[in-house]
């Protein structure tokens, strides 16, 4: 190990969070030598290549100019393990598909694991941060396994330091964070080592915006950060609703509510629904928390924010049916966007995927078009009845079709030639638009019925 670093630091789990974070670090801190490990070779064999596994704005730039001088990506647990004083925990704790709490709990088996690992390889004392999004009081479970079993002189101080940063925007939400927080325990050695994280971030984050507190609010505040931007969206949603009832403008209603600096303007886009990878997640995560601790009420008012979640969608569809003289059945419905939102091919937990299956049950041709997300879709829809094709030009997949179903906000969407769209469909021709991007009386002068999301429909008959 060169003696010229300053301090060594691992992160085991070279996902989404930690490939980027690490990165962050190096690029920031140049006299630390950090290092990523993953058990998935070639997940590291592609943060090794020139194709890094993650597509990130600026992340490509940062690895270029960090890897092999003080980042290092291995498949070492061990030796990594050994060579390392501070230890990032970043593996993934999706929600569990079986046994108690299946659906809704965090499935905790990997992180187990790796607490595990590093009590096995440890032969000096560490600092050990999660940076998974774990339930609150997770920290005591990795004390209890850590330090429980008195390794000759060896102490571990476990910190929480959860990330939020948000996907497309994870660089910029890395460099210039709202907040960095970090959370020990107020003993001796965790105040000492929640000192030792407060100078890494200080590197670059002003001092004021890195936030100090116990190690249970700092668990909780990931979740509860998750849950109350979740929550803007349903109740935004919800209000869409009543909106389509009385002809209100959500849009115009958002932007009065918003201007109200006590609520703020951002997150009150009405939508299709939230999707991603986090939001269902650590709000079910939330939930079953409460039902363990007796607060059912608490758990019910958590829990509705997905079910207006679910609401929304549901909506979506039966207004398509409506709309369309309550038969979807061999008509051709073009898809337009399948990513949980823009500028990204994810579409983990993408309201795309629903409505697909939901329409494919009304026995739609459905005609799949996203600019980055296809062959996601495609794995998504797997196994799903029906007729389906994947096709990446938005006119020809319009081509022939009665309605589209737009889903996500790629801003190239916008700026579509409708008229020529309009052309080549089938009439009377529909939009429905799930995220309220389009001219929408551009689009009925066009000559389509439209129907936007909580706001009158603009229709011709
Ligand atoms: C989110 C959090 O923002 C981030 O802090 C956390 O660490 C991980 O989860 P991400 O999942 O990348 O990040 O997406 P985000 O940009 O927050 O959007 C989530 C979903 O809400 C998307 O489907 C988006 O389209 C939807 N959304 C967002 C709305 O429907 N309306 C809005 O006004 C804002």
């Amino acid at each position: 190990m060169p003696v010229k670093f300053h301090k060594n630091i691992l992160c085991i789990g070279a996902g989404y969070v930690g490939g980027p974070t690490m990165a962050m670090i190096a690029h920031q801190c140049p006299d630390y030598r950090v290092t990523v490990v993953d058990v998935d070779a070639r997940r590291i064999a592609a943060w090794n290549s020139d194709n890094l596994p993650i597509y990130e704005p600026g992340l490509d730039a940062i690895v270029r100019s960090t890897r092999g001088r003080n980042l290092f990506f291995s498949t070492e647990v061990a030796q990594a393990i050994k060579d390392n004083e501070i230890i990032f925990v970043s593996v993934n704790t999706p929600t569990k598909t079986f046994g108690a709490g299946a659906g809704m709990a965090a499935d905790l088996q990997y992180w187990e694991k790796t607490a595990r690992q590093i009590l096995t390889h440890s032969e000096s004392s560490k600092i050990v941060i999660e940076k998974s999004t774990l339930p609150v009081k997770t920290a005591l479970a990795m004390e209890c396994i850590l330090n429980g079993a008195e390794k000759n002189g060896i102490h571990f101080d476990v910190l929480s330091n959860p990330e939020f940063l948000a996907e497309g925007t994870a660089i910029k939400d890395m460099t210039e964070p709202d907040r960095v927080l970090i959370g020990s325990r107020e003993t001796e050695s965790g105040l000492k080592a929640r000192h030792e994280l407060v100078e890494i971030y200080a590197r670059w984050i002003p001092r004021e915006k890195i936030i100090t507190s116990n190690i249970w609010s700092c668990e909780l505040s990931k979740l509860v950060s998750n849950a109350f931007l979740a929550q803007r969206i349903s109740s935004v949603n919800a209000i869409s609703a009543l909106c389509e009832k009385t002809e209100a403008d959500v849009a115009e209603v958002s932007r009065a509510v918003g201007m109200d600096s006590r609520i703020g303007a951002k997150f009150l886009n009405a939508s299709v629904g939230f999707g991603g990878s986090c939001f269902k997640k650590d709000i079910l995560n939330l939930v079953y928390l409460c039902k363990h601790y007796h607060l059912d009420e608490v758990a019910d008012y958590w829990e509705s924010v997905v079910r207006i979640n679910e609401y929304q969608q549901e909506r979506f569809i039966l207004n398509m049916l409506n709309a369309m003289f309550n038969t979807l059945a061999g008509k051709k419905i073009c898809i337009l966007g399948f990513a949980f939102k823009a500028d990204t091919g994810d579409t983990r937990e993408s309201p795309a995927i629903f409505i697909a299956r939901r329409l494919m049950e009304e026995k739609a041709d459905l005609v799949v078009s996203d600019p980055k997300a296809l062959a996601n879709a495609r794995e998504d829809l797997k196994g799903a009845s029906g007729s389906i094709s994947f096709i990446e030009d938005p006119y020809e997949a319009a081509r022939g079709s009665h309605a589209i179903a737009l889903l996500t906000e790629w801003s190239t969407y916008r700026g579509l030639d409708f008229e020529k769209i309009y052309r080549d469909m089938a009439k009377p021709a529909f939009i429905f638009d799930g995220r309220n991007i389009l001219d929408h009386q551009k689009c009925f002068e066009i000559g389509f019925d439209v129907y936007p999301t909580g706001k009158p429909p603009l229709t011709h008959f």
